[in-house]
């Protein structure tokens, strides 16, 4: 094997920064052309050990010289990239999720927030398109001067793969667009699926030459799709229907149905069936008639998409959270199955919760096969009498984990007796309590176990959602690795993850001798954990698995504080202050928090084992400083606003959500911490409040000029 560099190099100390910085740019383009050959072109052409002194001696130059550490450094791409080997691709334009319906009533419901938000009448219509909504996997293709240059999976909704490669193969995919009014760069979203057909002729294929056996259509889209090898990916008959865009230059329409004709007239698959509604009735009958088309098509679909029509419209309706105001997906009813119950078996969570699952016989429900199902609670049990033996109804819908419905009377065998619900934790014989709510007086629906820190599951569980995707996800580093790891006591709390590199001595050949775990996996899993000791406020806050602090809250808390640091003492102040104090309502206040975030925030801060473990992480991670992305250069930035009175040009809710969309705080009340108050007519005590503390008082016109949208 070829020698990677000059056995001696010189030392790191005699280097000037300009030798330094020349060298590091050198080393991260060798580095990235090994870990292409190696894990793209399974053609290295460096052994292991001269690999790892390259990496060596990039890190050890960057520490001397942190400040010129380069963006596209080894130490921070090495993660990301080998574990998986397609690259990232960060969209510009986030590819988002829809808010999901059942019943005809939700549908209405969605047609009356939209013309509330829009300050339209009751009966005033909004024009809205309904389409299929396809069971695939969605994709974003971008187009420069109108040709393909990228294809991304949707991957968290932030950052995908890069499957350029693969898209490129499918047939139906227009490669180059000459349309005189083709946008550059135009980004075409849509899904990508496998006809029922194909899926049926593929599976006989496979199975006649005893290869993989896809479950259903999407599987099998997903997994032709993702394929290193691209002549798979073009052997298969991958289809497209495009029906959105991301990142745009221009835009070819005004409405939703302008730009799917746009779509169809530049050479992109759109979906037949496609039809402006005027009316909840007209969306609610088209959603009936595509239920009853539904085993006729050739692709599988699992509801229909609502959206509303006007361009202009979409953009003042905006997002909640990871979904869009404007549309809606209307589900047909789950699938359902009925077999019978082996065992009730109790899983022990992070935090403590003890979860009955359902043992069951295999069954197929909808294309699906399933073997366990959740049995929710101990009172859910209890309040339906479900036992071990019955024959029971399983549900299953969309991603969703199948559910216990109930049972069927005629058939349950005579010696079947009532469940008993364990008291005592499976996993470390603590016991295991229902709590009783201090505000409500209720008793917790789920018992949890009291072990805390003594509980292995607890823990394990913990460090699961930790390492997890929306967390530090850390690849190589799954659930599986994980139980392992802390079933031989290398990993018993997070910071242990950052110290395994430095237990080579003992560690690294254990690991490398595991089941699974090659030197380069080994190295590759060591390089994957390095790249996340710097990292995000929210990641950080969401990892530590307090409970109620989802995503959400973690980004609204990182948003607030800007700091771990401020956090911790704001944290600090409230377990000293009390529910009743000052510092325990100055969490509260903050926008998207409320009671029970905070509890769940004190509790957690208010635990001396709580603090070490944050204390440890601490001397191993660097948590970085959170800035709100997009609102620079807004004048409301980081103020406090209230809007009070009548509002004429926009609904309460249009100017709430404007005012956070700039970064603004909204609050419902006026104290000497408020910024601005905009008034408008009848405003009553909160403008004589605003006037007693001196806050800047505005017109709704004053302050539509101030945001700029007057
Ligand atoms: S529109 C901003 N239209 O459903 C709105 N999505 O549950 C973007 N999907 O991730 C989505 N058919 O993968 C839209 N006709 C359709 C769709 C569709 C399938 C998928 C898409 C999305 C998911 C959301």
């Amino acid at each position: 094997m070829a020698k990677a560099r000059p056995p001696t190099s010189p030392s790191i100390e005699s280097l000037s920064k300009a030798a330094a910085r020349a060298e590091l740019e050198q080393l991260a383009s060798e580095i990235a052309g090994h870990d292409r050959r190696y894990h793209l072109e399974d053609a290295p052409i460096v052994s292991d050990a001269a690999y790892d002194a390259l990496v060596a001696r990039n890190r050890a130059i960057e520490a001397h010289f942190p400040e010129l550490a380069r963006p596209d450094s080894p130490s921070r791409r090495v993660g990301a990239t080998p574990a998986g080997p397609f690259g990232k691709v960060r969209h510009r334009v986030p590819m988002l999720s829809l808010g999901n319906a059942f019943a005809d009533d939700e549908i209405r419901e969605f047609l009356d927030r939209v013309r509330r938000f829009l300050g339209l009448d009751r009966d005033g219509i909004v024009e809205t398109t309904a389409e299929p909504k396809i069971d695939g996997l969605s994709i974003s293709l971008r187009y420069e001067r109108g040709r393909l240059i990228e294809g991304a999976t949707r991957g968290d909704g932030a950052e995908g793969e890069n499957v350029t490669a693969n898209v490129a193969t499918i047939s139906g995919l227009p490669k180059r667009v000459a349309a005189a009014d083709f946008p550059s760069p135009f980004e075409v979203r849509g899904e990508i699926y496998f006809a029922r057909s194909d899926f049926l002729k593929l599976n006989a294929a496979q199975k006649a030459d005893g290869g993989k056996i896809f479950a259903n259509p999407r599987n099998a889209a997903a997994g032709s799709l993702r394929q290193l090898d691209t002549t798979i990916t073009a052997s298969r008959p991958l289809r497209f229907f495009a029906y959105t865009w991301g990142e745009t230059a221009s835009l070819p329409a005004t409405t939703q149905l302008g730009m799917v004709e746009a779509f169809s007239r530049w050479g992109f698959p759109t979906n037949p069936l496609m039809k402006l509604c005027k009316s909840a009735d007209e969306l609610i009958a088209y959603h009936q008639l595509i239920g009853e088309q539904r085993a006729a098509l050739d692709y599988d679909i699992d509801g229909v998409v609502y959206k509303v029509n006007r361009l202009d419209l979409q953009q003042r309706l905006g997002f909640v959270s990871r979904s869009p105001r404007w549309a809606i997906a209307h589900k047909f009813p789950a699938e359902q199955a009925t077999t019978v119950l082996r065992e009730i078996e109790i899983q022990v969570g992070r935090t403590g919760a003890l979860t009955p699952v359902a043992r069951l016989e295999p069954v197929n429900v909808g294309g699906v096969v399933v073997t366990n199902a959740t049995l929710h609670n101990e009172e859910e049990i209890a309040r339906k009498d479900i036992r071990v033996g019955d024959t029971v109804t399983v549900q299953r819908a969309g991603d969703v984990i199948p559910q216990v419905l109930g049972f069927i009377l005629e058939k349950r065998p005579r010696d079947a007796v009532p469940y008993v619900f364990p008291a005592t934790c499976p996993a470390c014989g603590s016991h295991a309590v229902r709590d009783v709510n201090e505000r409500t007086g209720k008793s917790d629906v789920v018992r949890r176990c009291a072990g805390g820190l003594v509980c292995p599951a607890q823990a394990v569980e913990r460090l699961k959602h930790f390492v997890s995707r929306n967390a530090f996800d850390i690849e190589g580093l799954g659930e599986k690795q994980i139980e392992a790891f802390h079933q031989d006591g290398l990993i018993r709390t997070p910071a242990d993850i950052f110290r395994l590199a430095k237990r080579q001595g003992q560690a690294r050949i254990e690991i490398e001798e595991r089941e699974g775990f090659g030197k380069k996996k080994v190295q590759n899993l060591f390089a994957a954990i390095e790249a996340r000791r710097t990292i995000t406020l929210p990641r950080f806050l969401f990892g530590l698995g307090i409970r109620h602090i989802g995503e959400t809250t973690a980004r609204d808390l990182a948003k607030a504080y800007g700091t771990l640091d401020a956090l911790s003492k704001a944290a600090l102040a409230a377990v000293d202050s009390g529910p009743d104090g000052e510092a325990y309502a100055d969490i509260d206040a903050i926008e998207g928090i409320g009671e029970t975030v905070v509890d769940a925030l004190v509790g957690f801060f208010g635990e001396a084992h709580n603090l070490a473990v944050l204390d440890d992480l601490g001397s191993q991670i660097v948590v970085e400083t959170f800035e709100a992305p997009a609102t620079a250069g807004s004048p409301v930035a980081g103020k406090t606003v209230v809007f009070t009175g009548t509002l004429e040009r926009l609904s309460r809710a249009e100017a709430k959500a404007q005012a956070e969309r700039l970064g603004a705080k909204v609050s419902g009340s006026v104290s000497k911490k408020t910024d601005i108050v905009v008034a408008g007519p009848g405003a009553g005590s909160k403008l004589a409040e605003a006037q007693k503390h001196g806050v800047k008082v505005l017109s709704e016109e004053e302050w539509l000029a101030l945001i700029g949208s007057a």
